[in-house]
C-alpha cells in the first residue's frame, strides 16, 4: 500500500519523497486539502483580539477561526472543516499575494487548488510527516506556532534548506520542476521569483519540528519550537535531531500555497524598471517576508494515530474524510467588511499612515 502512495504521489508531481517515508521504516506523510475557510483582516495568533488587524490573510482549516482564539481545544468548539480529514479542525493561515499594476492599483492574486487532491476553493495543501511509529509527539490541544519572519526582506541564510520558498511553473498544470519545495536554489527561490510564472506560484513555508515539551506558545510563537541541529530540515525530512532545549519531535507542517498569477503575468503592466511586482499583504515587496501560523485542533488523538500508523496521503485507516464539495461548505464570515478584491488604491490596512505598516 505505501508504495502504492509513492506511485500516486509521483504522478501527481512529488518525486524526492525521502527514504523511509512510505517505506520499511513505516514513516508517515499525510497530504490532504483544505479549502478557503475566509479571507480576513485579523490574526488570533500575533493580533489577538484586533478588528482590524494589519494586514489581510487566507485561513483554511475550523471554523472556530476567530479574532481571539483562547488557548482551549479548539476541536471541541469547531463544528466543521474545509479540510478534507474532518477529525483536523486546526487553523492554518498565510499572508495573500497581491500585485501592483503599472498604474499603482493592487488586486489580490486569487489562488487555485491542488489540481491532484480534488476541486477545493482554494486553500492550501497541507502536510504533516514524521520518520516513524511512536517517532513524533502530536501537538496538544491549545498548541499554536508560526513560522517564518514577517520583517524578513532579505535570505535567512538557512541555505540550502529555505524553509520558506517559491516555484515558478513554467507551464500550466504545475509545469516545471516536480522536486520537493526549498531543496535548490536553482528550481526554488527564498524572495518572489523575478519573471513571470507562466503557470503560477507555489509558496512553501515548513514549519519547525522540534518542541521544548512544557509550553503550548511562547510570547513570539516561535520560541517554545526550534529547528533541529543544524538549522531547518528539508521538507520531508526523516533524520533531524533536535537540540537539547527542544528534545521533543513533533510531525513536520509543510504548507503549499499556488497562486494564480496568470492574468498578472503581462509586461506591459509589469514596472518599467524590470522589477518584480508582487508584494505580500504585509507590504513586503520581496517575498522573504512569507510565513505561516498554526493552531492544532486535531480531534482526541486522531493526528498521533496518523503519524504512528505510517498514513499516507490523503487517507488513512481509521480516519474519516469528506470530498471538497463538502469541505468547501465551510465558511465562517470575514469579521471585517472591506473591499479585499478587485483593483484597490492600497493594501487592505497597508495605508502608508496607518500603524502597522510591514508589521
Ligand atoms: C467570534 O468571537 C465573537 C466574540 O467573542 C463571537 O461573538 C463569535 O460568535 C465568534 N465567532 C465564531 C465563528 O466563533
Ligand atoms: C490599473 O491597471 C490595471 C491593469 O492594467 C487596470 O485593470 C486598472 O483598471 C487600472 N486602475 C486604474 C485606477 O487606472
Amino acid at each position: 500500500m505505501h508504495s502504492l502512495g509513492l506511485l500516486a504521489l509521483a504522478a501527481a508531481g512529488v518525486q524526492a519523497v525521502p527514504q523511509g517515508l512510505g517505506g520499511a521504516g513505516g514513516g508517515a506523510m499525510l497530504r490532504f486539502g483544505c479549502a478557503q475557510t475566509v479571507i480576513d483582516r485579523i490574526d488570533p495568533l500575533v493580533d489577538p483580539g484586533q478588528v482590524p488587524s494589519p494586514h489581510v490573510h487566507q485561513v483554511v482549516g475550523g471554523n472556530a477561526f476567530n479574532a481571539t482564539m483562547p488557548v482551549t481545544d479548539i476541536s471541541k468548539v469547531a463544528s466543521c472543516t474545509t479540510c478534507t480529514f474532518t477529525q483536523d479542525f486546526s487553523n492554518y493561515w498565510t499572508a495573500n499575494i497581491y500585485f501592483r499594476a503599472r498604474n499603482g492599483s493592487y488586486h489580490r492574486v486569487p489562488q487555485m487548488a491542488n489540481a491532484q487532491i480534488g476541486d477545493a476553493n482554494g486553500g492550501v495543501t497541507v502536510y504533516y510527516t514524521s520518520p516513524g511509529p511512536k517517532q513524533v509527539t502530536a501537538f496538544k490541544p491549545g498548541f499554536r506556532m508560526f513560522s517564518g519572519d514577517a520583517s524578513r526582506r532579505k535570505s535567512a541564510g538557512f541555505g540550502k534548506n529555505m524553509q520558506s520558498c517559491y516555484r515558478c511553473f513554467t507551464a500550466p498544470n504545475f509545469g516545471g520542476n516536480t522536486m520537493s519545495p526549498c531543496m535548490d536554489p536553482k528550481i526554488d527561490s527564498e524572495g518572489f521569483p523575478s519573471t513571470p510564472c507562466p503557470g503560477g506560484i507555489r509558496s512553501s513555508v515548513i514549519f519547525p519540528l522540534c518542541w521544548d515539551g512544557k509550553n503550548l506558545d511562547s510570547a513570539n510563537h516561535i520560541d517554545h519550537v526550534a529547528h533541529p541541529v543544524g538549522g531547518p530540515a528539508s521538507f520531508a525530512v526523516t533524520n533531524a535531531k533536535c537540540p537539547s532545549t527542544h528534545p521533543v519531535k513533533i510531525p513536520q507542517i509543510h504548507l503549499e500555497i499556488v497562486w494564480d498569477t496568470t492574468k498578472f503575468n503581462k509586461k506591459e503592466d509589469w514596472p518599467e524598471d524590470g522589477s518584480q511586482p508582487l508584494v505580500l499583504s504585509h507590504g513586503d515587496t520581496t517575498g522573504f517576508g512569507q510565513h505561516g501560523d498554526y493552531v492544532f485542533g486535531w480531534k482526541d488523538d486522531s493526528l498521533q494515530t496518523a503519524m504512528d500508523k505510517g498514513c499516507f496521503g490523503p487517507t488513512c485507516t481509521g480516519l474519516k474524510t469528506q470530498a471538497f464539495p463538502a469541505a468547501n461548505k465551510c465558511t465562517v464570515k470575514s469579521a471585517v467588511k472591506e473591499d479585499t478584491d478587485g483593483w484597490l488604491p492600497h493594501l487592505p490596512g497597508q495605508d502608508m499612515n496607518m500603524p502597522g505598516m510591514s508589521s
